[in-house]
């Protein structure tokens, strides 16, 4: 059972405290920091949480605290890293770490000098569809990785810091891109180094700094790339796509908009539908239960086990660096028009891989290409010689 001071009352803040309190109904919410005395006493009064207040540092301190979730917008997340360090509680941080690999890399280091438990809250690792989908991965059902694509995009986030591009850090590369780069990292393989990211950024629609729209690729080391498309452009909802593509096969998860759950209404008694949907009328895809599908619910029982157990959650501010370091370079790619390298001081992975070659032996003078059933009833080779080169098709 863990006692948890929410930092924030806001939009996630409220998302993982129905998930903390719905699912495990064993854990508590016994202390609430908010910028305005109101909202703290909403959240306060909405959730149950004894103890309300606009001193961030009050929160932490409590003696019946064990652990602080930071939902807090991006600037403020190094501030309450380092008051629970100097508190000594255990963290749990939301999405992006820090604004950028320096900010993370800080409160990495901050946490492993304390000596505290640290989870990052990277909730789309942990939907029940993604899980299932690594677990199919580990286990070579789509052979050697070779593409990791992740989409999300909707039309643009809830609140002002987020369009401000000093306090959220960037624009939607950082907001979304956090996500899609660690689903890609995950199916690639988290010990997989990333080495070089090229992105495009523009600003196609919004009257802000920032970027609204991303496209990027990241190499690994082994050869895989992963692939981002981020935007806060999009109309249409909540779009949260990823594609897997191995030597042995593929997969396609659509986790959001199409989930197999259509609706109809004329708008007569139509209310919320699903997060950031733009209509409650006509055709209309409402997720079943978006606590369990974004992963919230997964997410927390991992960490609070984690935490009970005394070893590591999946997703550790490790993770988190890792991200802003691979974001990181795709800031500089989208400004140089380059290939930028990723700059990681901390790498925990495998290192010296070079890219798989794999060749399939069909006989000794020759490698396969590939082998088809044609539509007449043949079966056709396309065969390599060893020697000369020569590419050749056989039917047999
Ligand atoms: N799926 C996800 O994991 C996910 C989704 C949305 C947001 N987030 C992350 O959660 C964090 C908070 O985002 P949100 O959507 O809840 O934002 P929000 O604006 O809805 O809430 C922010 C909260 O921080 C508090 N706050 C304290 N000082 C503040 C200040 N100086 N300016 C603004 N707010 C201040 C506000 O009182 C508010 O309760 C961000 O880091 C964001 O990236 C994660």
């Amino acid at each position: 059972m863990a006692n948890i001071a929410m930092l924030g009352s806001g939009f996630i803040a409220r998302f993982y405290a129905d998930s903390i309190i719905g699912q495990r109904s064993r854990d508590t919410i016994v202390s609430v920091y908010s910028r305005r005395d109101e909202s703290a006493k909403k959240f306060a009064d909405d959730y149950k949480v004894a103890f309300q207040t606009t001193d961030m540092e009050a929160a932490i301190a409590r003696q019946d605290v064990d652990v602080v979730c930071i939902s807090l917008p991006n600037n403020l997340h190094e501030a309450a890293v380092n008051l629970c360090c100097k508190h000594k509680k255990a963290v749990i941080c939301t999405k992006p770490l820090g604004r950028n690999a320096e900010e993370a890399k800080r409160m990495l280091e901050a946490v492993e000098k304390a000596g505290i438990f640290h989870g990052y809250l990277e909730d789309l690792v942990y939907t029940p569809k993604f899980i299932k989908a690594l677990q199919s991965v580990k286990d070579g059902a789509l052979g050697r990785i070779l593409w990791a694509k992740s989409r999300e995009t909707h039309p643009g986030p809830h609140s002002e810091w987020f369009w401000d591009k000093e306090q959220a850090g960037g624009g939607c590369i950082l907001d979304l891109g956090c996500h899609c780069v660690e689903i890609g990292r995950s199916f690639i393989g988290k010990d997989i180094k990333p080495i070089e990211v090229m992105c495009w950024a523009d600003t196609q629609v919004k009257p802000i700094d920032a970027e609204d729209h991303a496209i990027g690729l990241v190499k690994y080391e082994n050869g895989a790339i992963g692939q981002f498309e981020v935007s806060w452009t999009f109309r249409g909802g909540l779009d949260l796509r990823d594609e897997v593509m191995g030597s042995e096969g593929t997969i396609w998860l659509n986790s959001f908009l199409r989930t197999g759950f259509d609706m109809f209404t004329t708008g007569k008694g139509a209310d919320y539908v699903a997060e950031k949907a733009e209509s409650n009328s006509g055709w209309l895809f409402p997720v079943g239960d978006e606590l369990n599908e974004l992963g919230y619910n997964h997410m927390f029982t991992d960490m609070f086990n984690a935490m009970e157990k005394g070893t590591e959650a999946r997703e550790t501010f490790y993770d988190g660096y890792v991200v802003n370091a691979i974001l990181d370079a795709a800031y500089k790619s989208a400004a140089s028009k380059q290939w930028e390298p990723v700059k990681l001081d901390i790498w925990r992975g495998q290192e010296g891989l070079s890219k798989h070659k794999t060749l399939t032996e069909y006989n000794d003078q020759y490698y396969l290409v590939k082998e088809e059933m044609t539509h007449f009833g043949a079966r056709k080779l396309i065969l390599k010689d060893k020697t000369t080169g020569q590419i050749i098709e056989q039917t047999v």
